[in-house]
């Protein structure tokens, strides 16, 4: 807590040894305690045993890693909110480049890779009803400290660790004070418009704009060039018919 050097995000922290997952663990917070009240605060495990990703899918989080919900009560407008994970992305990429001079990247939607693996993930789970939004829970998981060569194929494959990429253990408390800080400066952005700063640092530490990719939505799988990123975190596919298509939600694939 003493090298935390923020003002809102951290200042409370919850931590626990092992849960479920930190977003169940926030979720009961916040239908307890008004959500203003605990904006910032961040809930921490060593270890969860019913760890969640993106789309549904089980998110697997061994001791080592650094897994975390930040609660927040966003003073942001509703279709700028995806922005929260934008900026995420870019502070876990920010904060890996300072600690370890290692060239973090983002691959759409909110991936962190370290060459052609990934090292972390974030997701944005949002409580609201018409257009209040009650809280937000931003989730990131990183493989600072886990083993890579205890997971299971073929998460062995695609994943990558902190560890394996430095070649010794990290300080995770360094880290995530620091992912805190560079998260805290971009939220501030958010809350003050200044949404142009965020897509731009977003789209310089990007591993997908500029690059062919091949998407893969609930109903469709297609081909194209990925040429920018919009305020809805949405990804635009300029494709091969020449049509542009704006995709919300789906899978990337790169070669
Ligand atoms: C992804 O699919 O890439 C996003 C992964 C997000 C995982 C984090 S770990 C902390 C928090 N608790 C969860 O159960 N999931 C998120």
């Amino acid at each position: 807590n003493k090298k935390l050097r923020t003002r809102v995000i951290g200042r409370q922290i919850r931590h626990f040894d092992n849960t479920a997952s930190t977003g169940w663990i926030a979720k009961k917070l916040a239908a307890e305690t008004d959500p203003e009240k605990l904006h910032g605060m961040v809930i921490i495990a060593e270890e969860q045993t019913g760890g969640v990703g993106r789309l549904g899918r089980a998110w697997v989080s061994p001791a080592g890693g650094i897994w975390l919900t930040i609660l927040l009560k966003p003073k942001i407008p509703l279709d700028h909110l995806f922005m929260i994970t934008m900026a995420g992305s870019v502070a876990i990429a920010r904060a890996i480049r300072k600690e370890y001079g290692i060239a973090a990247l983002i691959k759409w939607p909110n991936d962190i890779f370290i060459g052609d693996k990934k090292v972390g993930g974030l997701l944005l789970e949002l409580a609201a009803e018409a257009d209040t939004v009650h809280y937000a829970l931003l989730g990131i998981g990183i493989d600072a400290n886990i083993s890579l060569t205890e997971l299971s194929s073929p998460l062995k494959d695609i994943l990558t660790s902190l560890k394996a990429e430095v070649g010794h253990e990290v300080d995770r408390v360094a880290l995530l004070a620091r992912v805190l800080r560079e998260f805290e400066l971009r939220y501030q952005q958010l809350e003050d418009g200044e949404y142009d700063s965020i897509i731009r640092e977003w789209k310089s530490l990007s591993m997908t704009i500029d690059q062919r990719v091949v998407i893969k939505t609930i109903n469709k799988t297609f081909a194209g060039e990925a040429i920018d990123i919009d305020a809805r975190g949405a990804l635009i596919i300029r494709k091969d018919n020449g049509k542009v298509e704006r995709v919300i939600a789906g899978d990337c694939f790169q070669f």
